[in-house]
């Protein structure tokens, strides 16, 4: 059980929220809260003391201390108040400064670890650089943290900071998923979530290429995360199944709500051809990089999957209906397409499916795959890797992928996730596509945490089941 302490821990932080959030903020900043002046004693008894430690702020006349409104509000606007606002998706709001001081220890905490804002992939250089990153610098982390040891004060107020608009798609074709009243799926997984598969037919006249898409969720307080992904209704899927057969009856198992419930990619057997949509809140107009696009076939379906999030209990009984909008071409320069390889999983089809121990706090499973056989099938000399999407589910603590070039420098970090959360699913684009030519190599390396579980880990689509994908966006 120990395992999912932190998860544990932000539930049940989750459910004090509402109820005892402030009086947890105040002890969370020891004393700060009390009667109206301790705040500021507490500030200025923290300055002088790192005034005489030395600290190059103090002693320049200026009234000692960071504010929220002159310091931390211009971060906390940009970077988190797309989510932390009234009627976001995150449980409080971050854009008002008692809030902010309420959350500010646990602000810290998250600023620091790099678990806020949500952006999994290690990004501070040292293993590859992305497109549109969410990752705060580590000035801005600094400045949040010194505000809190400067006592969290107010500052003066001012009303001139904004949250950014996120432009809409212009054009395009809208799909919308059916007004759906989620609940709670309960158990260790899903305490307050459901995730839920909804499939949207684009009745497309011919093939058309996806050059750039958003979504709109109906209820932003509810949505935490949208997938889309086409799906060939008549594929082959074993078992004298098609793709459809599959769909149906996963769907027929729930005849008095729309859909069927899906926790990894579209519910347990269904193939898909690529994630080309991955949505997170805030996220904007997603292009794929120019001249490139993804092709949806003539009979592709699309199934979107949608993860409610239901820890504010104002949200209860709320419902949701959300729109992908998707933008389309006729021809595209260079054709992308998704791979989604997962070595793990990939066991389960090989007669001798892999397995990992129980009990253990850390487990790991490493697959490689070898391009020359592959840039072979596809007769091609070289492929450009233009953006990962890691995926596992809970048990998942670390990802990491390596790039051998087979140039005799050896495998390079090429994408790297120390703390796994399956909150948070994206694409990860590069900055500078990788290109892979004859001889490199891919190698991931998934780490688990399986100390919960009384039987071994086996692949598979469900919640207590692992995967160790790493989504490629591929452009030959
Ligand atoms: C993309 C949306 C989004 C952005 C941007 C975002 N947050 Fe969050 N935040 C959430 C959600 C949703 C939760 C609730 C827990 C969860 O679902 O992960 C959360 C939870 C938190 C928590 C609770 C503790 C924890 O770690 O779970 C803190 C503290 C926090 N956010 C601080 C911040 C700060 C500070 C920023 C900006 C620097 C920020 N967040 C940016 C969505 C966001």
């Amino acid at each position: 059980m120990y395992v999912f302490q932190d998860r544990l821990q932000r539930w049940a932080r989750s459910r004090r929220w509402v109820s005892t959030g402030a009086l947890l903020g105040c002890f969370a900043l020891l004393g700060a809260c009390g009667d109206d002046g301790a705040g500021t004693e507490t500030d200025s008894g923290n300055s002088s003391e790192s005034g005489e430690s030395g600290d190059p702020s103090a002693g320049t006349g200026e009234p000692a201390g960071l504010t929220y409104w002159q310091d931390v509000a211009p971060i906390y606007f940009e970077r988190c108040a797309g989510c932390h606002t009234e009627g976001g998706i995150a449980p409080f709001r971050l854009d008002t400064y008692q809030d902010a001081a309420t959350w500010a220890e646990a602000s810290r905490a998250a600023t620091q670890a790099r678990t806020m804002p949500p952006w999994l992939v290690t990004d501070d250089g040292s293993c590859g650089s992305f497109r549109d990153s969410r990752a705060l610098s580590q000035d801005e982390i600094d400045t949040i943290s010194s505000w809190i040891d400067d006592g969290a004060i107010e500052g003066e107020p001012r009303d001139d900071l904004q949250i950014p608009v996120v432009d809409a798609l212009k054009g395009g074709e809208t799909y919308t998923t059916p007004t759906f009243f989620p609940e709670p799926e309960g158990g260790l997984f899903a305490e307050f979530d459901e995730y839920r598969c909804f499939l949207i037919d684009p009745d497309l006249e011919r093939d058309v290429y996806l050059t750039a898409y958003d979504v709109m969720p109906g209820n932003p307080a509810l949505v935490h995360h949208v997938l889309a992904m086409p799906v060939d209704p008549n594929l082959d899927v074993g078992g004298g199944q098609t793709n459809l057969d599959v769909i149906e009856a996963l769907d027929a198992e729930s005849p008095d709500r729309d859909g069927w419930p899906c926790f990894g990619v579209a519910g347990d057997g269904v193939e898909v051809d690529g994630i080309p949509i991955t949505w997170a809140p805030g996220q904007g107009v997603v292009s794929f990089p120019e001249g490139t696009g993804f092709r949806v076939k003539q009979d592709d379906l699309l199934v979107v999957q949608i993860h409610y999030n239901m820890a504010s209990p104002e949200v209860l009984g709320q419902s949701d209906s959300s729109s992908v909008r998707m933008r389309f071409a006729d021809s595209v320069e260079r054709e992308g397409f998704f791979e989604l390889p997962d070595g793990f999983l990939d066991t389960l089809f090989s007669g001798d499916p892999a397995s990992l121990p129980a009990g253990q706090s850390s487990v790991k499973f490493t697959w490689d795959m070898q391009l020359d056989g592959y840039l072979e099938w596809l007769n091609i000399d070289s492929l450009d890797v233009y953006g990962v999407f890691p995926h596992m589910h809970e048990f998942g603590r670390k990802i990491q992928m390596t790039v051998d070039h087979g140039d005799g420098q050896g495998p390079q970090c090429a994408a790297d996730v120390q703390r796994w959360d399956f909150d948070w699913q994206l694409y990860y684009f590069y900055e500078e596509p990788l290109t892979l030519g004859p001889g490199s190599s891919i190698e991931v390396t998934c780490d688990f945490n399986t100390e919960g579980m009384d039987e071994p880990l086996w692949p598979g689509w469900g919640t207590y089941n692992e995967m160790c994908l790493m989504g490629l966006f591929l452009v030959p």
